[in-house]
């Protein structure tokens, strides 16, 4: 834990939680994660800017404590989720004078799910204004990034956005800031991946309506803060946008080498035609790999045996995790090999894939029975030569093709 000036007054409080390997017993953390509060002094009040996960509160408690703050006004909750609001009622218990700032949605949560007393809150509305005396906080309504509560608090004074889950990453790093930009972009683009993604169009809208505001910086409720917020408000245009990358994810499981033929197959022909592509073995992996990977492809093949009447349980689990987080690809097929009840692997697949019905084209599958044969690698060039002419009517610049 560590509180560090980010400017005059203003202190970023951070547990960095190095252990931390999974959240919401869901999405891996491999490089653990940092949670971010921030207090901000101004001449007449003193507000905090979110808190920390519940089982480090003791030693966020010992932070405020070093702060030397001796009063506090305003605990500011921009997101219900515990792991920003959990230590707010032993804030409240510490600073029994504080109240919670947050929007009515917020509210209801921290209300139901940290018995916060109803006078303990000051609710506010899109664009409402908090002055500290020399500062002032501004609050704006974001939500579903990435629930419905979620808000972010703007100091005009600072041009510094608070944003909570939005922009943020799963990154223990000593680093205050995203200096190490290429580390950040990837821990970054799998949080997009896992957390934000499937609310495309809400990041799409709140970016216009963030755009007017002067920013200098970013600070986050996870990972390090961005002194150069176009770094990551970039990204975040473009991984929301509706671009799409020629790019071939192909999340794959073999039992017996034969859908391993097929894959590698199906990779180097891709390859040959220029397109990028993405094979994820799926047996026991982290799944955030193939998150990541669904964030600008245009295309995904599933390749995957018959086992018991359906895909294996981890191609399932991939065409499940691809329906949840509703990614913009446009085309999808499955490959595969069986001993017997071929069809079934595809029928399931397109069923776990109804969510996104209305954007998909479904290319024919290639099923197979037993080792590929030489009628069977001519219906992976007929594929390979569909997904190629698909990308080709992508409005993006092809890789250069080899020779
Ligand atoms: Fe939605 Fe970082 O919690």
């Amino acid at each position: 834990m560590i509180a560090r000036e980010i400017k005059p007054d203003i202190l970023s409080l951070s547990v960095i939680d190095w252990d931390r390997r999974l959240f919401d017993q869901l999405v891996p953390l491999p490089e653990g994660t940092t949670y971010n509060s921030y207090l901000v002094k101004g001449s007449e009040k003193t507000a905090l800017i979110d808190t920390v996960y519940p089982p480090n509160t003791a030693e966020y408690l010992e932070l405020l404590k070093k702060s030397g703050i001796q009063k506090l006004d305003y605990i500011v909750a921009n997101h219900g989720e515990q792991d920003h609001s959990g230590s707010i009622p032993a804030v409240l218990a510490m600073f029994p004078e504080a109240k919670v700032v947050t929007n009515a949605r917020c509210k209801g949560l921290i209300a139901e799910s940290l018995l916060v007393p109803d006078d303990k809150f000051i609710e506010v509305a899109d664009g409402d204004k908090l002055s500290l005396g020399n500062k002032s906080l501004r609050f704006f309504l974001t939500p579903w990034v990435h629930w419905p509560d979620t808000m972010v608090t703007y100091l005009a004074e600072d041009k510094i956005l608070f944003t909570c889950d939005f922009f943020g990453s799963h990154l223990a790093s000593s680093d205050l800031y995203a200096q190490d930009e290429a580390r950040v972009h990837d821990a970054a683009k799998r949080y997009y991946a896992e957390i934000m993604m499937p609310f495309r169009m809400h990041i799409q809208k709140h970016l216009k309506k963030l755009a007017p505001l002067k920013i200098d910086m970013i600070a986050p409720g996870h990972g390090p803060v961005y002194a150069r917020p176009a770094f990551i408000l970039d990204l975040y245009k473009d991984w929301s946008s509706d671009n799409l990358r020629k790019e071939v994810v192909i999340p794959y499981v073999s039992m017996y080498d034969s859908t391993t033929q097929m894959v590698s197959y199906l990779i180097d022909r891709l390859m040959e035609k220029g397109l990028t592509v993405s094979p994820h073995n799926m047996v026991g992996v982290d799944p955030g790999h193939f998150a990541k990977s669904l964030v600008d492809a245009s295309t995904v093949v599933f390749a995957s045996p018959a086992v018991l009447a359906g895909p294996h349980p981890d191609i399932v689990s991939a065409a499940y995790l691809m329906n949840a987080l509703r990614p913009k690809a446009k085309m999808v097929s499955v490959v595969g090999s069986f001993g017997w009840g071929g069809n079934i692997v595809s029928t399931r697949i397109v069923e776990l894939l109804s969510g996104l019905k209305k954007q998909l084209h479904f290319l024919d599958p290639v099923l197979i029975k037993g080792l590929p044969k030489e009628e069977d690698f001519r219906a992976l060039d007929r594929l390979v030569e569909e997904i190629y002419q698909a990308n080709l009517q992508l409005d993006v610049a092809a890789p250069a093709k080899s020779l």
